[in-house]
């Protein structure tokens, strides 16, 4: 049997055309490798967001390229939001590549894998949206973890924050129809899934682009599945999450206590220079209604420290919000210009310099926060769906998205426990399986 394996960097939308691309393979005949150095196909698929995903997709295919020496027949391919950004260029520099296909021509993989297998080179990289983009929605996810799976609901982005690649890779919002979303729900099921996972870079803004439909709505539907036990959807946008969805959120008992709620910045002059489209007393309000509705709720942001212009005033008002928001994780990078944005015309300042500092600041204080938001959870009981098995021990996550490590018995696998928390750590909590509960 041939064999395929495929690296992924970037997002969670990446991670799931990845697993489609598996399940193209799969009906193709093909199986996955334990390694790229026995594959007969190597996919890249690639991230653009930051200079860094960038070079090491370049490092990648470096290393991948030893594989023509013991196989010459292997075919290495790149595709995903630098393919789609930049995948002339990879070509030029990285010529033994054999494929580049963007991010809305995924379901041509058959066709063109068939081309590169003929000793052509097959590229697809258009700059509209494939109109047939959606029968990618036919193959079936190839999944590492059996009970959680992602349903991608709506694609590309229709906001222009002044630092992102993502509207130009990925293109304008498009919402998959609820029917479609619910088939795909069913299928997991079937499959054993009990954790939903709805994705989307903004998947707030679902079923605008219908008018008749909105993403408190799907919640809903997708509630509705029979065997949906959990649900969970990422990323939310503060302009768009609105208290119809917050009341949903709170009134769908499948809905989990946790979201990620990008915040970016926390000076308003920044927040409007990356025309982010709220304040930062809009975004606290934000908070404050999900906590309202939602007390035990977790969260958790995105930041970009050292966007142009930013002083040391503004990056304190970031600190501010972390405080007093008190997230159990954030997602924090140094800003890096990227190639066709508006912000990459802006001019960096002296300050940008320090803003390594500022970020290893920033993400110091959130460790502190973290751990103390982990041992809140010391001696308390609480609900966990067991993922997987590790070196012995049980591995799943509570409804606030923390890990945890539990000592049980290997039939609680795919279940929901109940668990008491016996010790936490700074990135994970461990605990005792008490009784199955579902
Ligand atoms: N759609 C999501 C996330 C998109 S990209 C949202 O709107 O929040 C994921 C994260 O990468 C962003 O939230 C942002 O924090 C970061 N990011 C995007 N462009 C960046 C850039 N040019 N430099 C540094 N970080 C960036
Ligand atoms: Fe990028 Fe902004 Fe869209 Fe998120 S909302 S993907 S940060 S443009
Ligand atoms: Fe990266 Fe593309 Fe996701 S740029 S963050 S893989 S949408």
């Amino acid at each position: 049997m041939k064999k395929y394996f495929i690296r992924t960097f970037g997002c969670q939308m990446n991670v799931n055309d990845s697993q489609k691309m598996a399940g193209i393979l799969k009906s193709l005949g093909y199986e996955p490798a334990r390694d790229w150095r026995e594959a007969d196909v190597i996919l890249v698929n690639t991230c653009s967001v930051r200079e860094k995903p960038d070079q090491k997709v370049l490092s990648a295919l470096g290393e991948y390229k030893k594989i023509k020496r013991e196989n010459p027949n292997a075919i290495i391919g790149v595709c995903g939001c630098l393919a789609q950004r930049a995948g002339y260029e990879i070509l030029q520099k990285a010529p033994f590549i054999d494929m580049v296909f963007g991010t809305t021509n995924i379901h041509h993989l058959p066709q063109l894998l068939e081309e590169a297998q003929k000793g052509n080179k097959a590229v697809e990289i258009i700059e509209e949206i494939d109109e047939n983009e959606t029968e990618l929605d036919k193959y079936p996810t190839v999944r590492e973890n059996k009970y959680t799976a992602y349903v991608t609901v709506i694609r590309g982005c229709d906001k222009k924050c002044t630092y992102c690649i993502v509207p130009t890779t990925r293109g304008k919002e498009r919402s998959r129809r609820i029917g479609d979303i619910i088939r795909e729900v069913q299928w997991l099921v079937e499959d054993g899934v009990k954790e939903i996972h709805l994705i989307g870079q903004n998947v707030t803004a679902y079923g605008k682009d219908f008018g008749d439909v909105k993403f408190w709505e799907l919640l809903y539907a997708v509630a509705n599945v029979d065997g949906v036990e959990r649900i969970r959807f990422t990323t939310g946008h503060p302009r768009d999450l609105d208290e119809d969805t917050i009341k949903a959120m709170a009134d769908i008992p499948q809905v989990c206590e946790y979201l990620h709620l990008p915040i970016q910045a926390g000076s308003d002059r920044i927040l409007e220079a990356m025309d982010r489209g709220y304040t930062q007393k809009e975004y606290l309000k934000k908070i404050e209604l999900l906590k309202k509705y939602i007390p035990d709720i977790a969260l958790s942001t995105d930041i970009i420290v050292g966007f142009p212009g930013e002083t040391y005033e503004d990056y304190l008002e970031t600190v501010k919000v972390v405080k007093e928001v008190e997230y159990d994780q954030i997602f924090a990078f140094k800003y890096s210009p990227r190639p066709g944005t508006p912000a990459a015309h802006m001019k960096l300042t002296e300050d940008y310099q320090k803003a390594g500092q500022w970020l290893s600041d920033l993400i110091n204080i959130q460790k502190e926060i973290a751990f103390k938001k982990n041992l809140s959870y010391e001696g308390k009981t609480v609900e966990v769906l067991v993922e997987e098995e590790k070196d012995g021990k049980l591995v799943g996550r509570t409804r606030t998205n923390k890990l945890v490590h539990l000592e049980g018995e290997h039939n609680l696998l795919g279940s929901i426990v109940n668990a008491k928390i016996t010790k936490a750590n700074r990135f994970s909590l461990e605990g005792e399986a008490i009784k199955e509960t579902v």
